[in-house]
């Protein structure tokens, strides 16, 4: 027996695998062979391909496809409308099927509201992806990156508030009390 829930409109082909506890709304497809984790929640119209695997506690907002190629960690946060690739460039007439990109959503991070994610790509863990932003490269983790292209625009913890660093480096969650560290271009979080 499902221990997932379904919409009676959702359509899950054979061969999916679906963790205990998920959550599946109106008219969302998961296709054969694609692995979502326990606890997530798909929204409406959501796509799920062939062999994308997202981990436990990801949640999917309206009216996203994940695309062949693209592996989102435990607790993922995909904004409605936003939009993933997999050929960098595709041309109707040329079958590029076996030239699919890998792109990875490390543990946490965000991508916002109708961002465009470019394949072959590496999310890092908690970052965030403003609303709107076009993600050409790489972001490291904890990293907030805005605009078209995404430039980097501060950091973040991961409870998601702006993190601001004193002259030795450190920055406190204002949510979490974690402490965090900026040393050479990376934040990584010292307490938790
Ligand atoms: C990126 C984001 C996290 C920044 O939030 P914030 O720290 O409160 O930022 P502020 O509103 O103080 O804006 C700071 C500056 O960034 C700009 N900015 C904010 N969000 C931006 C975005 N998505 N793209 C480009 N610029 C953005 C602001 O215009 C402002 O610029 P200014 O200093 O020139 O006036 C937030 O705006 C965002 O896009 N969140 C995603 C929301 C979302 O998609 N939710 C989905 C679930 S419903």
């Amino acid at each position: 027996m499902a221990t997932y829930q379904a919409h009676e409109t959702a359509v899950i082909d054979p061969g999916c695998t679906i963790g205990e506890g998920t959550r599946i709304w109106h008219f969302s497809h998961l296709m054969t062979g694609c692995v979502v984790g326990k606890d997530c929640n798909i929204g409406q119209n959501v796509v799920i391909s062939p062999e994308v695997v997202l981990g436990n506690g990801v949640k999917v907002q309206n009216n996203v496809s994940i695309y062949t190629g693209v592996i989102c960690e435990d607790d993922v946060f995909l904004g409605p409308s936003c939009v993933f690739t997999n050929i960098l460039n595709p041309r109707s007439a040329v079958p590029r099927k076996d030239q699919y990109y890998r792109t990875l959503v490390q543990r946490g991070a965000t991508i916002g509201a109708n961002a465009t994610i470019l394949c072959g790509i590496k999310i890092g863990a908690y970052a965030m992806i403003g609303a709107g932003a076009v993600v050409t490269k790489e972001v490291p983790p904890y990293a907030l990156w805005v605009g078209n292209p995404a430039r980097p625009a501060g950091w973040v913890s991961a409870y998601g508030h702006r993190l601001q660093f004193d002259e030795s480096g450190r920055a406190t969650c204002p949510e979490s009390g974690e402490i965090y560290l900026l040393e050479v271009g990376n934040v990584t979080r010292i307490t938790q």
